[in-house]
């Protein structure tokens, strides 16, 4: 009879460990479906937050003008610069924009090419003429992004 007794308490022990093992594991699946589910929310705010095109192409505007005014004052570092920190400011649109910013990648190393070699070589004739080449390039990819009415001219100005 005791030794009845003795199994019985142990499978009842054995069912309560059991069954906490389940519960524990139910728990442990849940919070972590509920943390993926926070940090998918908080990823997605954090995209929501980053610019898209009209922003970054708004210091692009400016740094194209200020890249040309330190060109015609002869400071090179300054007109590289100002390419370099055009096309950086693209960067959070490889996040927002990922197939758009492909076409920018491909004006920055194409089109735009001849404008940073011009700057590398320091030759104000050779960067004229790519400076000014590289424009209908920008307007080309503004009509073909339906935002014909964005016009870029050339300034004789620096912007900032
Ligand atoms: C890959 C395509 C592409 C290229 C290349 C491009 N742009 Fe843009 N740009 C856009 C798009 C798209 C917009 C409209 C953004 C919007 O409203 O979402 C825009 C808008 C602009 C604006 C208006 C921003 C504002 O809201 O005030 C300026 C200024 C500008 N671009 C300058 C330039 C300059 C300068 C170049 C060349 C050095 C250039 N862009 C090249 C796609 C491009």
């Amino acid at each position: 009879m005791k030794k009845m007794l003795l199994v019985l308490i142990l499978m009842a022990v054995a069912v309560v460990i059991a069954s906490a093992v389940v519960a524990g594991c139910g728990d442990s699946t849940t919070s972590s479906t509920n943390a993926n589910a926070d940090v998918q929310k908080q990823l997605d705010d954090i995209k929501g937050a980053l610019p898209k095109f009209a922003i970054p192409m708004r210091e692009v505007g400016d740094r194209f003008a200020d890249m040309n005014a330190a060109a015609q004052g002869g400071n090179w570092a300054l007109t590289a610069y100002m390419s370099k920190y055009l096309n950086n400011a693209m960067n959070p649109t490889k996040v927002t924009k990922p197939e758009e910013y492909k076409n920018w990648a491909a004006f920055y190393t194409g089109p735009f090419d001849p404008v940073n070699k011009a700057i590398a070589a320091k030759d104000l004739a050779a960067f004229n003429t790519a400076y000014t080449n590289s424009i209908s390039s920008c307007n080309a990819c503004h009509e073909a992004s339906g935002y014909k009415f964005v016009k870029i001219v050339k300034e004789d100005t620096a912007s900032d």
